[in-house]
């Protein structure tokens, strides 16, 4: 079954543009009967065993319940063929497309103070994360998104909302058999052998918050080969003088040494960030002006490492 525009894979539900794909399927726009407008994801489960499929969409239910302001809620999980299809409040773009924006309409990378606003709204909801208590996921306290990039970080408005909570899984707890997960160069050092541990999201806005603002300068180039990294993703002298402690301790190979919560994280940096100039615009993601998927100059492509998705997830869920 392919999906295609004025497909209604959901009863009430016909798709209308397709906003992009990712590693394990593709993002839809649909349009109900009563008007609304919701995104729906595909993932594809054709090479999974129903057992796996069974127990993904009841990780998928257990996730749905979680209800914050910087969450992006996900509104319903349905079955069709081999694909389970998640229902998600619709956003206007991600944070890669509001990158995307500025490069293309004001020839400059994301303006510090706006990245922080940003990352600010997503620290708070990856703090709550960090403390919440989901039985169906793991028994342990705190849940690690795993996953947190530019393209994962959408917008509704000026509100920012955490979507695709596919590798989250418990702080402390080994949830993949073997092997690493995450997307270069986003991943902390600690998931290269699968474990997530408090901190873990933190290494990863660090990283999404240079790239918005300083694009690829600061990566090594080995970075973002698709290489495991020998190292820290960001060449950490290619920083600003007043920056660099900072981000330097949110990347800190050794999570303890990191800071306690994503939000000290962003307070440090808040003090250190300048004021921008009068003239420094303020963007919104631009859907169709910007294509989701293409790469600007100044971008770079990052590198899914999960090994197999699905087939590898213990007691986690995907979005
Ligand atoms: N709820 C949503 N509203 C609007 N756009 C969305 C929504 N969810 C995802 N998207 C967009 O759809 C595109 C595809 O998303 P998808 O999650 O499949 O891939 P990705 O985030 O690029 O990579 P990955 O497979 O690693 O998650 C991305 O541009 C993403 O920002
Ligand atoms: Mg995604």
């Amino acid at each position: 079954m392919a999906q295609e525009v004025g497909l209604q894979p959901i009863p009430g539900y016909r798709l209308t543009k397709l906003l992009g794909a990712g590693a394990f399927g593709e993002v839809w726009e649909a349009e109900h009967v009563d008007s609304s407008r919701v995104a729906l994801k595909f993932l594809d489960c054709r090479q999974q065993p129903s057992s796996l499929i069974a127990s993904e969409v009841r990780i998928l239910r257990a996730l749905a319940e979680i209800k914050h302001p910087n969450i992006i809620p996900l509104l319903g999980v349905h079955a069709w063929g081999k694909y389970l299809i998640l229902v998600m409040e619709l956003a206007d773009g991600s944070l890669a497309d509001l990158h995307d924006t500025y490069i293309e309409t004001a020839g400059m990378h994301v303006p510090p103070d706006h990245a922080l606003e940003l990352i600010e709204q997503a620290a708070q909801a990856l703090d709550f994360l960090a403390t919440l208590r989901l039985p169906a996921i793991t028994t342990v306290r705190g849940l690690q998104h795993c996953d947190i990039k530019p393209s994962n970080l959408l917008l509704v408005g000026d509100r920012l909302k955490v979507a695709d909570f596919g590798l989250c899984s418990g702080s402390g707890s080994v949830t993949h058999r073997k092997g690493w997960k995450g997307t270069l160069p986003y991943a902390a050092p600690e998931l290269y052998g699968g474990a997530a541990t408090v901190g873990t999201d933190q290494f990863a806005l660090a990283v999404t918050f240079c790239e918005l603002v300083m694009g690829s300068r600061p990566f090594w180039p080995s970075a973002l080969s698709g290489d495991p990294p020998n190292g820290l993703p960001i060449d950490l002298t290619k920083l600003r003088d007043k920056e660099f402690p900072i981000i330097a301790r949110a990347l800190h190979p050794y999570p303890s040494s990191r800071y306690p919560t994503c939000m000290d994280f962003v307070q440090a940096l808040r003090k250190v960030i300048v004021q921008p100039r009068p003239a420094t615009p303020r963007l919104a993601p631009q859907s169709g002006q910007t294509s989701r998927g293409r790469r600007s100059s100044g971008r770079h492509r990052a590198v899914k490492f999960s090994p197999v998705r699905m087939g590898n997830i213990g007691p986690s869920g995907r979005g």
